[in-house]
């Protein structure tokens, strides 16, 4: 895919051959030890972004559509709370269809509109930047294809006057909680401008076969989503994967609050990779930990914005109180 040819598109790319070296350290390191991980920023290669737009069709991941109501309906009401104009910013934006809503309500009352996606997948950062700006021609895109914490060095070095920072799709959940806190800490301290202000997407508990579906859907799209990590060892790395032998397991963990994802293995056996020499053995049943989908409560939102730094500012939800977008400014 090119990028899009205008001057209204400038990218900031990651070097391919220091992503493809973090993508081997993390598999080797992940794959070594006991229990098994992947991280999940290495889901987010060019199919793996587009099964998880899939995802966000899907009728049993209320996620996206619980967050699109809170943004149609109140989207106009964040714009109108700035007096100044602002540059938007995105920490992974993917397709950014969600943001379309921001962006109108910015416009409708800024002339030009800066917006400053930050994505893993420098696809989707195209992609999504392309369809953009031929919808509007008063915005302007600056794309950071890098992991988070490097784009949010840009952003403190480069971006300057009033922001808003989104941070949708409960993406923080995929943190554990002491990570989540230090990075927002991070966010908290490169928002340092008087007006700045932080929208974040959580999702809430709720009911245990609601939250399972919405991790295992009937059409195995999901499950395609998780196994297509192997398949990115297999295509990055020489890793000689057999999909069939493992399977997707997803549950929720009350006690910890959180749904588990899970890749598991059908059986014992052992698997090659190749590029890293290593030979991986997993036993009949053992599973590699792929996610964490950290779910919260209403009432301990603030607390934790605080730790991190933050003031809630307001909360909005959506009608049957699924999810919650939370408005907040750093702690001056
Ligand atoms: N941020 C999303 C969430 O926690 C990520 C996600 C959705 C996801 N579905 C998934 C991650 C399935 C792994 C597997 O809801």
């Amino acid at each position: 895919m090119t990028p899009p040819s205008t001057d209204r598109f400038t990218l900031i790319e990651t070097d391919a051959q220091v992503a493809l070296d973090t993508l081997a350290q993390d598999v080797a390191r992940g794959l070594t030890a006991a229990p098994k991980t992947l991280r999940c920023r290495h889901f987010y290669d060019q199919r793996g972004s587009a099964l998880f737009e899939a995802i966000c069709d899907l009728p049993e991941y209320y996620v996206t559509r619980a967050e699109r109501e809170i943004l149609l309906a109140h989207a106009g009401a964040i714009a109108t709370s700035f007096t100044e104009p602002v540059t938007l910013i995105e920490l992974g934006s993917g397709s950014a269809v969600k943001t379309r809503l921001l962006i109108e309500a910015l416009l409708a009352h800024q002339q030009k509109l800066l917006f400053v996606p930050v994505d893993i997948s420098q696809t989707a950062l195209e992609e999504s930047a392309v369809g953009l700006l031929g919808c509007y021609d008063e915005l302007e895109v600056l794309g950071v294809a890098a992991p988070y914490d490097v784009g949010l060095a840009h952003l403190h070095a480069h971006i300057t006057g009033p922001r808003l920072a989104l941070w949708l799709g409960s993406s923080v959940g995929n943190f554990a909680p002491g990570a989540a806190v230090a990075f927002l800490r991070d966010v908290a301290t490169a928002l340092d401008g008087e007006a700045d202000r932080l929208l974040i997407g959580m999702d809430l508990h709720k009911d245990r076969g609601v939250l399972e579906r919405a991790y295992d859907d009937a059409q195995g799209v999901t499950a395609d989503f998780n196994l297509n990590l192997l398949r990115r060892i297999n295509g990055e790395l020489g890793g000689r994967f057999d999909l069939a032998r493992f399977s997707h397991r997803a549950f929720y963990d009350e006690a910890r609050g959180r749904v588990e994802m899970h890749i598991v293995s059908k059986r014992a056996q052992t698997v090659a990779i190749d590029h890293l020499d290593l030979d991986i053995a997993f036993a009949d049943g053992e599973t590699i930990h792929t996610e964490n989908a950290y779910k919260y409560r209403i009432e301990s939102i603030p607390a934790l914005l605080a730790e991190a730094g933050f003031v809630l500012e307001r909360q909005f939800f959506d009608r049957q109180r699924r999810f919650s977008l939370n408005l907040a400014y750093p702690r001056r």
